[in-house]
C-alpha cells in the first residue's frame, strides 16, 4: 500500500513538474535551434517506426507510365521543390528554415520502402513541415 502511495505521489510530482516546466515557457519551441541528441532520438525513432508500422496499409505505389513520370515531373516542380530542392536546385527559402530540414529526395537510400514514401507523401509528418498531399490527390497521377 505504501509504495502504491509513494508511486503516485511521484507521478502527480512529475506531472506538476511537466506542467510547470510547460507553463513557464522556458522550452524552446524555436526551429532555428536544433532538439536536444535524446529529444531528436525520440522524435526520430517514433517517425520511423510510425511509418513502417502504416506504409502496408496504402498498399504499393500505382506504377508509373510515360503520362503520369510527365505530370508527376510538374507537380514535384510545383510542390515539392520549394523545401526538397532536386538535382541541381537548391531547397528555397522556406527549405532553408525548416527543422527538421527536408531531405534531398535525389539522396534518399537505394533501399528505401516506396511504400513509406508514398505514404509520407500522403498523409505528411505531423510537426515537421511535410504536408499531407493525400488531402489534395487522388492515389493516381493520370
Ligand atoms: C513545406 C515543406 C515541404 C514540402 C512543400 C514538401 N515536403 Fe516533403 N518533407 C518535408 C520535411 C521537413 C521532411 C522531413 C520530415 C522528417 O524529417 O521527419 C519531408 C519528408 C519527406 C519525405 C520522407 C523522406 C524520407 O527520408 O523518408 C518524402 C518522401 C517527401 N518529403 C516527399 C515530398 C514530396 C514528393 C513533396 C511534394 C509533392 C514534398 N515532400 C513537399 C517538407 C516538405
Amino acid at each position: 500500500m505504501k509504495f502504491i502511495t509513494g508511486f503516485i505521489a511521484a507521478l502527480a510530482v512529475l506531472a506538476a513538474g511537466g506542467l510547470i516546466y510547460m507553463y513557464s515557457g522556458a522550452y524552446d519551441v524555436a526551429a532555428s535551434n536544433p532538439h536536444s541528441p535524446i529529444l531528436h532520438w525520440v522524435l526520430v525513432t517514433a517517425r520511423d517506426r510510425s511509418i513502417a508500422a502504416r506504409a502496408d496499409q496504402v498498399g504499393p505505389p500505382p506504377p508509373p507510365s510515360p503520362n503520369s513520370i510527365k505530370e508527376g515531373f510538374g507537380h514535384f516542380d510545383e510542390m515539392c521543390v520549394a523545401c526538397h530542392g532536386a538535382p541541381g536546385v537548391e531547397r528555397g527559402e522556406v527549405g532553408k528554415g525548416l527543422n527538421p530540414k527536408p531531405p534531398d529526395l535525389s539522396r534518399l537510400s537505394k533501399g528505401t520502402d516506396p511504400r513509406q514514401l508514398f505514404w509520407v507523401i500522403k498523409n505528411g509528418i505531423r510537426m515537421t513541415g511535410m504536408p499531407s498531399f493525400g488531402a489534395t490527390h487522388n492515389d493516381r497521377i493520370i
